[in-house]
């Protein structure tokens, strides 16, 4: 299963097939399943697994270490400040030396350039836990959740709603049109997508079945939407403009009302996490006007967020066995 993806760095959807990602969802459910079992694999047994982290992260760490570990594999976790990479080093170099270390390397950071630079550079499978343009493995977990409450993808509607230029409105764009969902980016106009994903993601979806939507109405957004998906409305980097965002993006807050607007009862609620949903962070008490959700629907009956959370650990163990293990 996935086993021809042995060797491939995991970078982003676009360089996948469809039926790989299939692949990878189907081991990504055996994984689970083995886990919820009380056993262990060894898939990992003997490897060591470096983690780059340029910015703050609490599932996606969390998940390739306790991955990592359940496989049998040692992780080392080189944060920010850590390591010269780009600063006294070239990232070409330090991929050439962790290489020569590590089994594999999963790289969370700003540019997706030095993603690229890592998996081409360091010999050994690369694996990208974000960046500021694809977040890849969050998607994987997202699918996993939509396929475990509806039973299937294809054909399946996703409104994503809020800033539809990030690495969660991208990955999903591309994630979804791979499995012949129905996706739409629901943001104001100078938030939308840019022009050419737009015009990769209509490609797929001509090969798949999918079809793809960009809008600023929120009404024509979510129209029998399966799922209505959230995320921050300033990214990690963009703290400077919490505050524009928040004025900017006001009517895209995902409140019951959006949910009934659905038309459909079954709509659930995702979000890749963290999330503002009440005043209890840090953040929002000093910015209240930019939670993204409202705290009914995060804790309301229709949200998977903390399934979705979970499948983080399962997806992202699922791409490391499938790049690395035996
Ligand atoms: N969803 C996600 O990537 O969470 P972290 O930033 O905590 O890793
Ligand atoms: N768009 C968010 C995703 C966090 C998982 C960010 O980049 O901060």
């Amino acid at each position: 299963m996935a086993g021809n993806l042995r060797g491939r760095h995991f970078v982003k959807l676009l360089d996948f097939t469809s039926t790989e990602l299939r692949d990878l969802l189907t081991l990504s459910a055996s994984l689970k399943a083995n886990k919820k079992a009380g056993s262990r694999g060894r898939a990992l047994a003997g490897k060591s697994i470096a983690l780059i982290f340029e910015k703050p992260s609490t599932r996606t760490r969390c998940a390739f270490t306790v991955a990592c570990v359940d496989e049998g594999a040692h992780p080392e976790y080189l944060g920010k400040g850590d390591i010269q990479l780009g600063k006294k080093e070239t990232v070409a170099d330090t991929a050439r030396v962790l290489g020569r270390m590590f089994d594999g390397i999963e790289f969370r950071g700003f540019s997706h350039s030095t993603v690229e630079i890592l998996a081409e550079h360091a010999g050994v499978p690369v694996w990208n836990g974000l960046t500021d343009t694809w977040h890849p493995t969050q998607i994987l977990a997202d699918l996993l959740t939509v396929q475990e409450e509806f039973g299937r993808l294809e054909g399946l509607a996703l409104a994503y709603v809020g800033d539809g230029r990030n690495n969660m409105a991208n990955s999903l764009m591309v994630g979804c049109a791979k499995f012949g969902m129905d996706v739409r980016i629901v943001a104001p106009e100078s938030l939308h997508p840019e022009q050419g994903l737009l015009e990769q993601v209509e490609a797929i979806c001509a090969e798949t079945g999918g079809a793809v939507t960009v809008t600023a109405d929120v009404a024509e957004g979510v129209n029998r939407a399966h799922a209505i998906y959230g995320d921050v409305w300033a990214s990690m980097g963009e703290e400077d403009k919490i505050a524009e965002r928040a004025a900017l993006l006001k009517p895209y807050k995902i409140t019951p009302e959006m949910m009934a607007a659905t038309g459909r009862r079954e709509t659930i609620f995702l979000h890749c996490l963290p999330a503002f949903h009440n005043l209890e962070t840090e953040v929002a008490r000093k910015f209240p006007e930019i939670c993204e959700v409202s705290d009914e629907v995060f804790e309301g009956p229709r949200s998977r967020v903390f399934d979705e959370a979970e499948n983080r650990l399962h997806t992202i163990k699922a791409v490391m066995v499938a790049t690395l293990g035996r």
